[in-house]
């Protein structure tokens, strides 16, 4: 592993190409390779042990592929994986987007922080303890929604039925004195217009942690000399483990450009 050698991004979908296009920003010089586990999706509703199985076979993969950082993209597997993905990563540096999200959520100064999320990771009170750990004065209130995930898939992100669906999810958090939203889950940067719509005058900061990891990816690998100085702007190399309906459709919502080539790969 080297400077040149590729970052891998791994999610348990197409979601996690919201992470990729914040690195691709952040980072255009790098080579990006992506895992998304497109066959087995959605994770939010698994057992914590089928996420660490999943989690181990995609990290074996990556390392086959002789990344030089992997960034879990998938907050899913971030709250109920990360220790299963360190283990087998190795030497190889894993940062993950809840570590990510917390650490930019507790850096606004906030002790009032919300967080929203699928089943498994709003269950696994993963966010809860990474804030706590950086902030233990923090009040932290957090809400599973499950429902934005196929809604962010339809594309309806900004409709009547996304806006009440939000106002049904954000309701407890609309009286309790949050100032600054996380959003804990791959597809809900897509919503972020609409909550900044929903909270109004109260002026939260909404923190997306794909913009968080991208930030952490460039210092880690300044610290470790490993940032690609090279003028050329980097590869993109797509993997998924299905190539559902509507993939182009979905991957241009999610990375904002279409995808020219993708290979499917089953584990
Ligand atoms: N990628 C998942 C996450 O960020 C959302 C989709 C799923 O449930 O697998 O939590």
């Amino acid at each position: 592993m080297n400077a040149s050698s590729p970052i891998g991004i791994f999610d348990s979908g197409i979601g996690g190409l919201t992470v990729v296009q914040s690195v691709m920003k952040a980072l255009p010089n790098e080579t990006v390779i992506y895992f998304g586990d497109s066959a087995r999706v959605p994770y939010g509703v698994k057992s914590p042990e089928t996420i660490n199985r999943y989690a181990a076979e995609i990290t074996e993969f990556l390392k086959n592929q002789d990344v030089k950082m992997i960034l879990i993209a998938c907050n899913t597997v971030s709250a109920v994986a990360g220790e299963t993905v360190h283990k087998i990563a190795g030497n190889i540096p894993v940062l993950d987007v809840l570590s990510a999200g917390a650490k930019a959520a507790t850096n606004t100064g906030s002790s009032n922080i919300g967080v929203i999320g699928t089943l498994a990771t709003i269950n696994s009170g993963a966010y809860s303890n990474s804030i706590r750990n950086l902030n233990p004065a923090a009040e932290v209130k957090s809400k599973a929604c499950p429902l934005l995930v196929p809604l962010a898939e339809e594309g309806w992100t900004k409709n009547d039925i996304a806006r009440e669906t939000l106002k049904i999810y954000l309701s407890d958090f609309m009286d309790n004195g949050i100032d600054t939203l996380i959003l804990g889950c791959t597809h809900y940067p897509l919503f972020k217009e609409s909550i900044i719509h929903l909270f109004g005058e109260k002026n939260i900061s909404v923190i997306d942690s794909g913009d968080a990891i991208s930030d952490m990816a460039r210092n880690t690998l300044k610290e470790k000399n490993l940032l690609n100085t090279s003028e050329k702007t980097g590869e993109f190399r797509c993997f998924v483990s299905d190539r559902p309906q509507r993939f182009q459709e979905l991957a241009e919502r999610f990375l904002g450009t279409p995808i020219d080539s993708v290979n499917t790969l089953s584990l």
